[in-house]
């Protein structure tokens, strides 16, 4: 048995609902309602997924919780507190919407915290704690399991407002990582819970090349019965703002043409050689090879190395790669 954490879950949970009681009581509760609602959430999907509302001052939660030195060690161990000097502290979390980050169990084990409007940080999480590391868990994803009796699939988008907004829509399967690259760790989460991940990162420069990223992260765990696929968003939009513009069913289409991983993988190489040209048809093996060796034993392997000896148009021996011999054949 490893360290007993309880009385941090049992801090953070009553932190969560602290804010969500300021949500409905606190004077200024308006000003954040006003912004959820002008965001499209309602209260049911903000009960859903326990959003609150952090309010000005500097030491409200401090004042709510922490009027004994223990109460006020585990406010600092969860990272609820900041502290300039050692003699001095105040809440970490000021005027800001609040999302409650869950573990698989349900247990609250950091926060996310927007401002109600423009301004910098726009975003502040809980620093990694003893609970919370920010490689390992998944925005959304304890709500996704509650929501829904068996999860087919799983939407990875990037932000807190992507993954409630989609639910707003009735999409209960996306979640999100909390403002890092896709882990090796995120990724077994993922396929631990389903069979088929799509990637769904913002329109942007960022948002593709972390889909790439991801990718290459995914690569050594596409065992055989495992998909992943990918979904590039119009320039300019991530899923929440694109789920507003049209809506459950033309999102859902976009989410059924998803590219697979194979083709992702292969255009994207191809984009950056000359495939009219011999040279660059060597190239594009040189390319993909160490890509493809990250791949564990299986059909799925053979298969992406006969189709790059295809596109490259030898036979797949003479890629000088030997598959089946590399890497491992473990299940
Ligand atoms: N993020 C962060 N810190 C920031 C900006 C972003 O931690 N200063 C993380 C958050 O988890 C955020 C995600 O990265 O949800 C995606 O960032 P971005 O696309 O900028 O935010 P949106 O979720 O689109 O935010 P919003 O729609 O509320 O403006
Ligand atoms: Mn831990
Ligand atoms: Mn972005
Ligand atoms: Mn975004
Ligand atoms: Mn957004």
């Amino acid at each position: 048995s490893g360290p007993d954490y309880r009385p941090l879950y049992a801090s953070l949970e009553k932190a969560a609902r602290y804010y969500q009681w300021q949500l409905r009581k606190h004077p200024d509760a308006g000003k954040a309602i006003n912004y959820l609602k002008q965001r499209g959430l309602t209260g049911e999907i903000s009960v859903d997924y326990g959003i609150g509302y952090a309010p000005p001052g500097w030491d409200n939660l401090i004042r709510h919780m922490g009027q004994t030195p223990e109460a006020l060690e585990q406010l600092r161990v969860t990272g609820m507190i900041s502290e300039p000097e050692a003699d001095k502290c105040y809440d970490r979390f000021r005027e800001r919407i609040m999302f409650p980050i869950r573990n698989h169990r349900g247990h609250t084990i950091g926060f996310g915290g927007r401002l109600l409007g423009d301004g910098k940080p726009k975003y502040l999480n809980s620093p990694e704690t003893p609970v919370f590391h920010k490689g390992r868990e998944l925005y959304g994803l304890y709500e996704a399991r509650k929501a829904l009796r068996k999860i087919e699939r799983l939407l990875v988008v990037e932000g807190y407002m992507d993954v409630v907004a989609l639910a707003q829509f009735g999409i209960r399967y996306a979640v999100a990582t909390l403002g890092t690259a896709t882990t090796p760790e995120h990724l077994e989460r993922l396929f631990r819970t389903t069979s088929e991940v799509i990637f769904c990162f913002d329109g942007d420069r960022a948002g593709s090349e972390a889909g790439w990223k991801a990718l290459e992260t995914a690569l050594p765990q596409m065992r055989d019965g495992r998909e992943a696929r990918f979904l590039f968003l119009p320039n300019g939009e991530d899923p929440d703002s694109l789920i507003r513009k049209e809506g459950r069913e033309q999102f859902e289409q976009r989410i059924a043409q998803a590219t697979p991983l194979s083709s992702f993988l292969f255009d994207k190489l191809e984009e950056e050689v000359d495939m009219t040209s011999l040279g660059g048809r060597a190239r594009l093996a040189e390319l993909a090879k160490p890509l493809l060796v990250k791949l564990p034993g299986g059909l799925f392997r053979e298969m992406m190395y006969q189709r790059l000896a295809q596109k490259v148009g030898v036979a797949t021996e003479q890629l000088g790669a030997q598959p089946q011999d590399q890497g491992s054949n473990r299940r």
